[in-house]
């Protein structure tokens, strides 16, 4: 599998006679995407293996799960990196159910990878929030809670571990509507909770699911389904006076309560569908997944800039005739005996094709590339893909000139969507090579890992990559995986001296704002960097310092992402 690469002639006299493949409305209309946001440990393996095992995309459950078992420490985390690299990045699965083309688009779990997180939901169109019913909001659903806000995307929440002790429903709902202003609406509800979960209330249906637990690892729950009027039998398969009539009071209170569902305001992310559940013992699982294929959306288009940078953005929807697709993620030596690298590329219009050529938006001069062969990624097997159509992803062979944020195209008018902003960095540290003979091989193994967006790199005003490189990562573990895939595939030492700097800011009002700052005395103590596109970044050693400095110098326009 040879890339082949070409220049573009951009002054090409022959006609098309080929029209471009319209990816047919029927594909478009049934897919549905999905990434899993949520705190480590509250279950989002088991949900994401769950949900595979009811769409019929594994047999057992399990398959997923042995990489939550190889998590437990940070030595099992690098071995993963090495062994099968794909574990801690965001991949895809799919299945096909009822006629639905699903595809979860799967985030690490690992707090620090973040970032990667952050990634899958660019290319993600619907999401949910899988919480810990006994924990409710923590501090990973809030940071990605926000980077769903900024996109605006469909929200559903998935109360999960509902036969543990739980918060009540009420809790939930209100703690979520207190701190992200956001209303929820209950579609399933819980009976019980704990050793007492019976089943869940489908309020669309008005029909009780009563559950029984599996007996076996992976098996599924066996339900009866009774409805709401069915008041005696529904009393005698609860069998608890206290949770029957606890149900009866709810459903009443719910109805005069909650407002309505409202689908415009789901897809406008102002409310969100709510269901209680249990992924372990699958209770709520398949009813989930039946409601998530009802109300979630189809892949939606995406803003492009337009040619004319000042014309501002336009839309391209999944119907436009040509291919569009932008690159949210790329990889390296997935396979340590290839060496190969994959760019994952999220489809946003018009059909790929095995083969196709395609205009790469930051290449100048405009180039041309074939790609000659598209993966499809389940875990860490791969299959050839010959057809995809938007909001499916595809994983290309990358020989190193595609970047996260890029965008791919046919057709003679560039396109180019705009990147993927990185979450706010946190720690900083400066990294060399100590062995001078090394430092080629250091260069090309950190320039790949940046490519990869791996971790962002941070240089003095001015710098063109000859000064001391700076690093800037979200947490500690992203530091120890790039020093250990340094030594690892690229064989070379590297030396890591942390900086105290906790908080970085990017300047939108650019340089000239920064060196007006600078000039009335206002940066003391801050150190002043630029990120990969010489924009302007400060970093601060306190919270504080960076609000007030906000506060106080607006025309810096102080923004914790690099847009
Ligand atoms: P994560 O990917 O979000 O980090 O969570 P993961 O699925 O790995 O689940 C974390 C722990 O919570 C696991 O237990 C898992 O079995 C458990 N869990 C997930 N869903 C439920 C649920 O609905 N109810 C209950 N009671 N537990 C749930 P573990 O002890 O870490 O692993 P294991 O021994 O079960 O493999």
């Amino acid at each position: 599998h040879h890339e082949e690469t070409r220049l573009f002639a951009t002054t090409t006299t022959t006609t098309t006679t080929t029209e471009p493949y319209k990816a047919p409305a029927t594909e478009i209309e049934r897919r549905r995407n999905l990434a899993i946001i949520s705190h480590p440990d509250s279950g989002k393996t088991t949900m994401t293996e769950k949900l595979l095992l009811y769409g019929g995309a594994l047999q057992q459950a399990g398959a997923v799960r042995q990489k939550a078992e190889q998590r437990a420490t940070q030595s099992d985390f690098m071995e993963m990196e090495q062994e099968r690299g794909i574990s801690i990045s965001s991949t895809v699965m799919n299945f096909d159910y009822n006629g639905l083309r699903v595809n979860i688009l799967d985030t690490p779990g690992h707090q620090d990878f973040s970032e990667d997180t952050y990634r899958a939901l660019a290319a993600a169109d619907n999401a949910v929030m899988l919480l810990d019913a006994a924990k409710g909001l923590e501090p990973q659903t809030r940071k990605l809670f926000e980077v769903c806000r900024l996109r605006n995307l469909p929200l559903f929440t998935f109360v999960n571990k509902m036969d543990r002790p739980a918060l009540t429903p009420y809790e939930i709902m209100d703690q979520i509507e207190a701190e992200f202003g956001l209303e929820t609406h209950p579609i399933l509800w819980p009976i019980g909770d704990g050793d007492r979960f019976k089943g869940v209330l489908d309020r669309t249906t008005n029909i009780v699911h009563l559950y029984t637990k599996p007996t076996q690892r992976g098996g599924k729950a066996e339900v009866q389904e009774v409805p709401m009027e069915d008041e005696d039998t529904l009393k005698s398969l609860i069998d608890d006076q206290e949770l029957f009539d606890k149900l009866l009071e709810d459903q009443e209170l719910l109805q005069e309560l909650i407002p309505p569902l409202d689908m415009e305001r789901v897809m406008a992310a102002t409310q969100s569908p709510l269901f209680f559940g249990s992924a372990m013992t699958n209770f709520g699982v398949q009813l989930f997944l039946d409601k998530f294929c009802d109300m979630g959306t189809k892949p939606m288009g995406r803003l492009a800039a337009d040619k004319q940078e000042d014309e501002g953005e336009f839309l391209i929807a999944p119907e436009h005739q040509e291919f569009t697709g932008f690159v949210f993620k790329t990889q390296a030596n997935l396979d340590p005996k290839h060496r190969d690298r994959l760019a994952y590329v999220r489809v946003v219009s018009g059909v790929y094709e095995k083969g196709m050529k395609v205009g790469h938006s930051r290449s100048k001069p405009a180039k041309k590339y074939n790609l000659a062969q598209a993966q499809a990624l389940f875990g860490s097997d791969r299959t050839t893909v010959e057809l995809a159509y938007p909001g499916d992803v595809i994983g290309i062979n990358n020989p190193g000139n595609f970047a996260i944020g890029d965008t791919l195209y046919t057709g003679n008018s560039k396109v180019a969507f705009p990147g993927i902003p990185s979450f706010s960095p946190e720690k900083f540290a400066y990294i060399r090579s100590p062995n001078p003979s090394d430092y080629k091989s250091f260069r090309k193994g950190m320039d790949q890992l940046l490519d990869e967006g791996a971790i962002q790199a941070l240089r003095q005003r001015n710098d063109d990559g000859g000064g001391p490189l700076m690093l800037a990562a979200v947490g500690q573990l992203q530091f120890e995986v790039v020093q250990a895939r340094l030594k690892n595939e690229y064989n070379v030492d590297s030396l890591m001296e942390p900086l105290s700097y906790t908080l970085a800011r990017w300047v939108d009002g650019g340089w000239d704002a920064v060196d007006k700052a600078d000039a009335d005395g206002k940066l003391f103590g801050i150190m002043v960097v630029q990120d990969r596109w010489k924009r302007p970044v400060l970093l601060f050693r306190n919270d504080w310092k960076a609000a007030s400095l906000a506060e106080e110098e607006k025309y810096l326009e102080l923004k914790p992402w690099s847009q």
